[in-house]
């Protein structure tokens, strides 16, 4: 079986982060989300695997996913982002008949993918998707499942939702939705949607399957998602002080990198401090990720996302639920500012309440 990671979008609801960077380079608990994509993939016993990438973000794409041990990766390239459906047709020469597994960039998964490729593997549907119950489903695909398990209907983002059972972003195929792809037509939104190639599967009398999350899942499409994905993964990070640490106090599951020095200031857990990153007089609280070689001298910040190479310093109140991007700064002066000094690019947004 193969693996597909559509990564060719834009990313707009991440904007501005995304206007540097593709959506799937954004880093939660430091790494890429793409990486966590791989690495599922991987320990469901998928090691073939293609990346859609788009001109815009096939140079970043390719310069990290080296990271992962232990697979085959494929460059395809989406010259227009028409589309998921769109993205598994460019990938289809690749694909040749074999079975494959989808998997969207930018979800993550707490138990990974296993369940989903076994359960198509053992069985005898054309597809498998992984479902989630959620409270507004209409920002989804949604699915109506029967007694048995069976999908018996789908449908894209719709404004009345026909149940709460929203498509998580992996699904696994066999080559008959190949034949669906090839009819499709764009979607009110001008994309070829997968969603309706699932939905032609069943219509052409194709068994179609439908299985719950298990444990948490994010689609990381919006800044608030990835501040919960960042938390949600380093409740799982492993407590370590591999750097160094000076008068300060570590309290819970930190995680220190190689490099790292901490002087004079207190981290509570769950947090991460990159490898390489200088804090100093700080106070770090909890869900906080701080990445390589950032410096933080005289701030406070819980809750957030530091990339690397970010610099805070002297900041006279508390940092919270902030993404602060690779190499962005922030920095007052000593006293209470009385003015504001903001060079921010389109879509930035401060918050000075
Ligand atoms: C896509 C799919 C949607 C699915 C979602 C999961 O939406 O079209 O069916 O529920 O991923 O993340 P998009 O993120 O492109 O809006």
């Amino acid at each position: 079986m193969k693996g597909v990671i559509p990564a060719a979008g834009l990313g707009t609801r991440l904007r501005p982060l995304t206007y540097t960077r593709p959506k799937p380079l954004l880093k939660v608990a430091n790494r890429p989300i793409i990486v966590y994509a791989i690495e599922n993939l991987r320990d469901a016993g998928i090691t073939d695997i293609a990346l859609v990438v788009s001109d815009q973000t096939r140079v970043d794409i390719e310069s990290v996913v080296h990271e992962v041990a232990g697979v085959k990766l494929t460059l395809v390239l989406q010259d227009e982002q028409l589309g998921l459906a769109h993205a598994v047709m460019v990938a289809q020469n690749w694909l040749g008949d074999d079975d494959f597994c989808v998997y969207l960039g930018d979800n993550l998964f707490e138990e990974g993918v296993t369940r989903y490729v076994q359960t198509f593997q053992e069985g005898e549907a054309d597809a498998v998707v992984a479902l989630v119950r959620v409270a507004d489903p209409r920002q989804f695909g949604v699915a109506v499942l029967d007694d048995a398990g069976h999908i018996t209907r789908l449908v894209e983002k719709p404004k009345e939702p026909p149940s709460d059972l929203a498509i998580a972003g992996v699904y696994c195929f066999s080559k008959a939705l190949h034949e669906i792809t090839r009819t499709l037509k764009p979607s009110a939104r001008g994309e070829y949607e997968l969603t309706d190639a699932i939905a032609g599967l069943i219509d052409t009398g194709h068994q179609v399957r439908g299985l719950e999350v298990h444990g948490w899942w994010k689609d990381t499409g919006r800044p608030e998602d990835l501040l919960d994905a960042n938390r949600l993964l380093l409740e799982q990070i492993e407590a370590d002080v591999l750097g160094e640490v000076n008068q300060s106090r570590l309290v819970g599951r930190v995680r220190v990198e190689a490099g790292a020095v901490v002087t004079n200031s207190t981290v509570i857990g769950p947090a991460v401090i990159g490898a390489g990153a200088v804090v100093t007089n700080a106070y770090i609280g909890p869900f906080t990720s701080v990445g390589a070689n950032a410096k933080l001298n005289k701030v406070e910040v819980e809750f957030s996302v530091i990339d690397e190479e970010a610099e805070l310093d002297s900041v006279p109140v508390r940092m919270q639920e902030c993404l602060i991007g690779r190499g962005a700064r922030v920095s007052f002066s000593d006293r209470i500012p009385r003015s504001y000094r903001l060079i921010l690019s389109d879509t930035s947004s401060v918050d000075l309440g």
